[in-house]
């Protein structure tokens, strides 16, 4: 499949996206988010494949939606052409799914960047929720994700103020997992990906489900659900043969199943 606003390439067991329209600083037209949906989800249905990146230049992540795709459109358009119910389909990726970000990660960039699992970025990294410079609010959960991962102080001010923050205050609030130099960052992002997609791959969906379900279920809920995957993961070969692998003291080999 060929594609017109992203580059697509494995790399071992692992996926990886990057956004192509660098002189856009890789602004989220609908068309671009149709491919990286399209191409994630393509590597979500790969057997093959155990976990996936995605990623800008060392310029942008992204700096947002398109404005000059949307600047023109009516409520009703918006709403009945719905481009951000694409995002759902985000949520729906079984694999393991990191952010290498790198310089702008901004309005929708950062509400993609937080709908990943996880999120390496560079030294150069800057993060922000602006669209109230240009008189909207965030679309794309950065209301929700960026107060639940930083708390309500900081959201407040960056959705309300339009401030951004850098990759080691990101690091320091809880938004990113780590901080690298910008020449490492697509690396590191590919490397921990590929550490994840070389585990059990049941057992990986079942703990990126139960961590996810944290943010959306109450603790009762989430506990009795946690225990019941750790019980179901008992019928595969792959328990057996953790298991069996640590008192034998050796490494595991992985069936999937
Ligand atoms: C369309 C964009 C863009 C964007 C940058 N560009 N951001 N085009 N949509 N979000 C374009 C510029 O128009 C310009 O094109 C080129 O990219 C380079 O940008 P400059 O502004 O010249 O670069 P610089 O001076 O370095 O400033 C970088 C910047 C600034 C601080 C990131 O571009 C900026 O403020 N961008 C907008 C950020 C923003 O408001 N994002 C939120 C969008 S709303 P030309 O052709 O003029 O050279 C949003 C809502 C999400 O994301 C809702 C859910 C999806």
């Amino acid at each position: 499949m060929s594609y017109q606003y992203i580059l697509v390439e494995t790399r071992g067991r692992v996926g990886l996206v990057r956004f192509n329209r660098p002189k856009e600083l890789n602004a989220l037209n609908a068309g671009l988010m149709e491919e990286l949906v399209t191409a994630l989800e393509a590597f979500d249905a790969e057997p093959a494949i155990g976990a996936l990146v995605v990623a800008g230049n060392e310029r942008a992540f992204a700096a947002g939606a398109d404005i000059k795709e949307m600047a023109g459109l009516s409520a009703v358009e918006m709403l009945t052409r719905d481009s951000i119910g694409r995002w759902d389909r985000l949520r729906r990726l079984r694999k393991p799914l990191i952010a290498a970000v790198a310089g702008f990660c901004l309005g929708g960039g950062n509400e993609l960047a937080m709908t990943c699992d996880m999120i390496v970025a560079a030294e150069t990294a800057r993060f922000g929720q602006p669209e109230i410079n240009i008189g909207v609010i965030p679309g794309a959960g950065g209301t929700q994700r960026l107060t639940r991962a930083v708390g309500k102080a900081l959201a407040m001010e960056m959705v309300l103020n339009g401030r951004l923050i850098t990759a080691e205050e990101a690091y320091r609030c809880g938004l990113v997992n780590r901080v690298v130099p910008a020449e490492a960052c697509l690396d590191e992002a590919v490397a921990l990906a590929q550490q994840i997609a070389e585990r059990a791959p049941v057992a990986v969906r079942l703990a990126k489900e139960a961590v996810n379900a944290a943010f959306e279920t109450p603790l009762t809920d989430g506990l009795a659900d946690e225990r019941r995957a750790f019980y179901m993961l008992f019928s595969t070969a792959d328990q057996k043969e953790g298991m069996a692998a640590f008192i034998e003291k050796r490494p595991p080999q992985w069936q999937g199943r």
